[in-house]
């Protein structure tokens, strides 16, 4: 039975992969610092693991308590993340979201690949491909994001890295103006979207590739060839 593991799965995109894993019947852990994750745990037989995932130690654990509970790891969506929504130089905040979303990247893809996981998809933003001067420090890390998974998409063999770029998506995270987006003309897209992506990625043979995914589109992201200069 496949194994899978969700960072930020107690709310919005992770608990939407882990939703539909389950669904597909695959044993799924929870890894949040939010409790809430005991209860979408409860609801699809899973298993809820506290995790601070700027933490190692957490993401060692994570991993250990999914290889214990279900006797493996297959599938590893890394997908915890948090911004400031602000253009301030705060570096409490700026220090918070590194510390988050690039540091709980890199321990998290290391406890992955110690643990066996075959797949792992990490979630970047559609600010990780362009700028977004809403929140500077959050687009600087999602970009950090890509850089990762490209390079380790690149250096590893037995197991596939591959980052989704969501565009809005109808989560907590985006609820301060989520109601104004369609004034603007801008689609939100249900949580399940990325879920979908996420599951087609980690089913696919691809690494080391970025994804956008907004409502009703999935598409590689095209990153410009860069020529090394001979002498
Ligand atoms: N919602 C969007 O429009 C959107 C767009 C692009 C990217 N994203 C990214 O999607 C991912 C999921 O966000 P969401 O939209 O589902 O928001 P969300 O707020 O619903 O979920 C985020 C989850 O991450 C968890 N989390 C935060 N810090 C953590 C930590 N240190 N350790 C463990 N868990 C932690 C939260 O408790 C929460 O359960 C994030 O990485 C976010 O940056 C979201």
């Amino acid at each position: 039975m496949t194994v899978v593991l969700v960072t930020g799965g107690a709310s919005g995109i992770g608990a939407a992969v882990a939703r539909r894993f389950a669904r597909r019947g695959a044993q799924v852990v929870i890894a949040d610092v939010n409790a809430a994750g005991e209860a979408v745990a409860a609801e699809i037989g899973g298993l809820f693991v506290p995790t601070d995932v700027a933490s190692e130690r957490d993401n060692d654990a994570a991993v250990l308590a999914a290889r214990e509970t279900f006797g493996g790891l297959d599938i590893v969506h890394l997908n915890a993340g948090t911004g400031s929504g602000g253009v301030e130089f705060d570096l409490d905040a700026y220090r918070r979201i590194m510390a988050v979303n690039v540091d709980g990247t890199m321990y998290g893809l290391r406890a992955a690949v110690r643990g066996g996981a075959r797949a792992i998809v990490v979630t970047s933003s559609l600010a990780g491909i362009s700028p977004a001067s809403f929140d500077p420090v959050y687009s600087a890390s999602k970009h950090a994001i890509i850089g990762l998974v490209r390079s380790f998409g690149s250096a590893l063999t037995d197991v596939t890295v591959n980052a989704v770029c969501p565009g809005f998506i109808d989560t907590p995270m985006i609820a301060a103006f989520r109601d104004r987006l369609p004034e603007h003309g801008l689609a939100v897209a249900d949580p399940d979207e990325v879920a979908a992506a996420v599951e087609q990625i980690a089913d696919g043979d691809e690494t080391g590739q970025a994804w956008a995914v907004q409502a009703g589109q999935l598409a590689k992201v095209d990153f410009p060839p860069v020529e090394l200069v001979r002498c």
